[in-house]
């Protein structure tokens, strides 16, 4: 109850009582005492009683109000020690602070990332007080709640610990404010995610050393591809360069003829310069998104793998939307590869014309990309298990089995998307075929430019 509410309850309770009695006294004195001499002496009685009954009443008004006043007391001793629990317990580092920046409260959970052993070596002090590389920050988001008034919310902070270890923490901070919405300083709360971040680094660093693997396992068919790429330009070279040697041995050189030669070896030398480039950048991490179009993936995938496709007569028929995007892009490439040498595998045994076709289209916000061959299929037994790793049904020798789990894993948790294999029948040239069809759907949210 209220102190205004109690004071008025006391006092209405002594006026009423008051009022009554002289009134009903006074009442009783004239009918039943007609003989008034002795008034005077009534009226002393009276008051008397008057004064001990009252203070009976007080007495027990009093009492109850005190008695009253003693309840809230402990009631709200009680939710200050349940409040004082919570903070305790709760699962979360909690502390807050006057407008000053100066520490008046906060859980153990908090004196422990500061390293610290008692409150005593908090409160009262600031956080330029203590050597913590990040209190800079603190002390800016402080005043950032403090002068805008505005909660700051679940943000990712880093706090270096005395053995230099990095804890990181998702925080937020919100104005504390009085009974008049005064600001009085600052609460902040915040969840230790460490573990869940190293944890989420483990992942990514084991994911991209996979990757890495299936890059490098695919090199011994990469060299193939580099050797028989430069196995025409540098028979140019060479023969453009004998050519010369030999007819400035004879005297019959020609200086027309030389510069043509000699601009001619240097544009071969240059795409060997090209190759290279290109095997080296399939061969980087890919750590960063980069802006690319579809069409370029698949140009670069297959200039990787052209004389793969050329030495078993497999013709690529392309239909594909220019639509650019941000993706990690030597990834892609690494699984355009995988998927196009299954193929490449899958014709082996095959006589009739060989045909891939390669098709991308924008769907909404979803790019959609279907590689299909002619090579008969995947059969309807092993369908389900060709994503997993380590199958394989091409022998120990020629296949790891890791192609298509690698395929799988670099689109579901490096680029967002994902994959399905099956077999389709279709009709080409009026020749009906039977073949596998991969289709990968991959996020965007850029145009198309057709
Ligand atoms: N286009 C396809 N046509 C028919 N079968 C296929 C095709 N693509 C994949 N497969 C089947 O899926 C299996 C798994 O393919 P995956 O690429 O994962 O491994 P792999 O090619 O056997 O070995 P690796 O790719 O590691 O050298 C293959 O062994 C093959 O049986
Ligand atoms: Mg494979």
């Amino acid at each position: 109850m209220s102190k205004n509410k109690s004071a008025l309850k006391i006092s209405l309770l002594y006026f009423l009582f008051s009022f009554f009695w002289i009134y009903f006294s006074d009442l009783a004195l004239n009918l039943f005492f007609k003989d008034l001499n002795n008034a005077q002496f009534l009226q002393t009685i009276k008051g008397l009683i008057f004064i001990s009954l009252s203070s009976i009443l007080l007495y027990f008004l009093i009492k109850n109000f005190f008695k009253t006043l003693q309840n809230e007391k402990s009631q709200l001793l009680k939710t200050n020690e349940i409040l004082e629990k919570i903070i305790e317990n709760a699962p979360v580092i909690i502390f807050w602070k006057d407008k000053k920046g100066v520490y008046l409260g906060c859980n153990t959970a908090f004196l422990e990332l500061m390293n610290l052993n008692t409150k005593n070596d908090l409160l009262g002090k600031k956080d330029s007080d203590f050597h913590i590389s990040e209190k800079e920050n603190f002390m800016n988001d402080d005043m950032i709640v403090i002068t805008t008034r505005n909660a700051k919310l679940n943000y990712i902070e880093t706090v270096t610990a005395k053995d230099k270890s990095l804890r990181f923490l998702n925080t937020s901070k919100v104005p504390l404010v009085d009974d008049k919405q005064n600001i009085i300083g600052v609460l902040g709360v915040s969840l230790d995610i460490t573990d869940q971040i190293n944890k989420q680094n483990q992942i990514k660093s084991q994911e991209e050393l996979i990757i890495q693997q299936s890059k490098l396992a695919s090199m011994g068919e990469m060299i193939g591809n580099i050797a028989h790429q430069w196995r025409q330009p540098l028979s140019i070279i060479s023969t453009l360069s004998t050519g010369m040697k030999l007819q400035k041995e004879l005297n019959i050189s020609n200086e027309e003829y030389e510069k043509e030669s000699l601009d001619n070896i240097n544009e071969n030398a240059q795409y060997l310069s090209k190759t290279i480039d290109d095997f080296k950048n399939f061969f980087k991490k890919d750590t960063i998104k980069i802006s690319s179009n579809t069409k370029t993936v698949f140009e670069k995938t297959l200039k990787l793998i052209n004389s793969r496709l050329k030495n078993r007569d497999i013709e690529i028929i392309q239909h594909n939307s220019e639509i650019e995007f941000e993706t990690y892009e030597s990834d892609l490439i690494q699984i355009f590869i995988n998927i196009i040498n299954n193929s490449i595998d899958a014709f082996d045994n095959i006589k009739t014309n060989k045909y891939i076709f390669i098709n991308t289209k924008l769907e909404k916000d979803k790019i959609i990309i279907e590689i299909k061959d002619n090579a008969g299929g995947i059969p309807q037994n092993i369908i389900d298990k060709i994503f997993e790793p380590y199958f394989t049904t091409k022998g120990e020798k020629q296949g790891t089995g890791i192609g298509l789990y690698m395929s799988k894993e670099i689109v579901s948790k490096h680029l967002n998307g994902t994959i399905t294999a099956s077999t389709v029948n279709f009709e080409y040239l009026n020749n009906h075929y039977t073949g596998a069809l991969f289709q990968i759907i991959l996020p965007i949210k850029k145009t198309i430019m057709e």
